[in-house]
């Protein structure tokens, strides 16, 4: 009979119960453990599945019944907490941005890789079926020469989201539109069309005054095989509408809007382009007005992933170092905006970008 893995929650903050409802309907694993600096918080969330409460990682990680961790505290804190959990053999799913740098990034592929243990990111717009129907036509070359790959997501979050926690306001921590907000549709581009050559960047903060943070990103990509594409990424556009991926190659355009697909067109058409034109459920909210409106299937498929691999003794589908690339391209971002000018890839860390 199969095991079933223990998962213990480092952070029980917005997110946690996304993970927790995820584990609770997967298939082998079971919320074993919340652990959070703030006691309480941990509490509420392990109560409701009946989880062991702790408030420190050390604790957790001395806990033999849990295999996976999921690190879902601030970004900042992501690196140093992979790197306990690939020491005491845990494997890890960390949520996005998986660290803050390069060498960050590089040092917890490294650790997890030498321990033996997955390390997995939660970016999990990936698995919704409108991206993996993209990229397959992409990777079959069904749009013939790609042209344009480009972000669109114009959300909204208020000054109240931007200081609900000390974090969300600190850019040391990590808490830009663009390495906060619009990771996940960098990543996304990165993942169908990436990787780029070079990109010019512009942030603003045009309705928080309150935060010195960027709330608005305007991003020019050249991608290396020869593609372009812009991402605008903001969370100061009330009341928020749903992010927008647009891919267009000689040979057909496709558009997915939220997690629908809207546009799906090709010059040689194609028996199941009828059902992939379906693809999309109206009512499912993808988090364009508010940081908790959104469903936890992704985060589902990604934690079954998980399971699934190590029962398997497989790589999981969104490891760290397929996430590298997107890293670094939101790193170049920054360095482009700000020092005014355009970056070319591959980059080096810069901590500057943070002060
Ligand atoms: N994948 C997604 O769609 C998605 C959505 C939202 C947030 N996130 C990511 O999830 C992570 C958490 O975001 P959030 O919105 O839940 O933040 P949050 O502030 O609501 O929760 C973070 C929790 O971590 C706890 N914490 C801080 N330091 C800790 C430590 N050293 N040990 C244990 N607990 C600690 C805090 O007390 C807090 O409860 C971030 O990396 C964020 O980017 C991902």
């Amino acid at each position: 009979m199969t095991k079933t893995l223990g998962f213990g929650l480092l952070g029980a903050g917005l997110v946690a119960p996304f993970h927790a409802k995820s584990i609770q309907a997967s298939t082998g694993g079971q919320l074993a453990a919340v652990c959070d600096v703030d006691r309480e918080r941990a509490a509420k969330l392990a109560d409701e599945y009946g989880a062991r409460v702790y408030d420190s990682l050390d604790a957790m990680l001395a806990d033999a019944s849990i295999d996976v961790v999921n690190v879902i505290t601030p970004n900042h804190l992501h690196h140093d907490a992979v790197l306990a959990c690939a020491r005491t053999g845990k494997h890890v799913i960390v949520e996005k941005p998986p660290a803050m740098s390069l060498a960050e990034t590089d040092s917890m592929i490294a650790a997890c890789r030498d321990a033996g243990v997955k390390l997995a990111v939660t970016v999990q717009c990936r698995v919704r079926r409108a991206i993996q129907e993209m990229k397959k036509a992409i990777d079959s070359g069904r749009f013939g020469k790609l042209l344009h790959a480009d972000a669109y997501m114009k959300w909204f979050r208020s000054s109240e989201y931007y200081h609900s926690d000390p974090w969300r306001s600190s850019r040391q921590s990590g808490a830009g539109v663009t390495v906060q907000h619009a990771f996940h549709y960098i990543d996304l581009l990165s993942y169908l069309v990436g990787p780029a050559a070079r990109v010019e960047a512009k942030m603003t903060n045009l309705a928080h005054p309150s935060v010195q943070l960027e709330d608005t990103l305007l991003a020019f990509i050249e991608y290396a095989n020869g593609a372009q594409g812009v991402v605008e990424a903001s969370t100061a556009l009330w009341p928020g509408t749903d992010v927008r991926i647009e891919i267009n190659g000689t040979d057909g355009t496709a558009i997915m809007i939220g997690e629908k697909m809207t546009t799906w067109q090709f010059r040689q058409e194609q028996p199941e382009d009828a059902s992939i034109r379906q693809i999309g459920n109206e009512a499912q909210r993808t988090a364009a007005g508010g940081p908790a409106d959104f469903g936890f299937a992704d985060h589902q498929f990604v934690i079954q992933d998980v399971i699934d691999a190590i029962g398997q003794n497989r790589d999981v589908c969104i490891g760290a170092d397929s996430v590298r690339p997107t890293v670094e391209l939101v790193l170049a971002m920054y360095q482009s905006a700000a020092h005014g000018r355009a970056v070319e890839l591959p980059v080096r860390d810069d901590p500057s970008i943070w002060q």
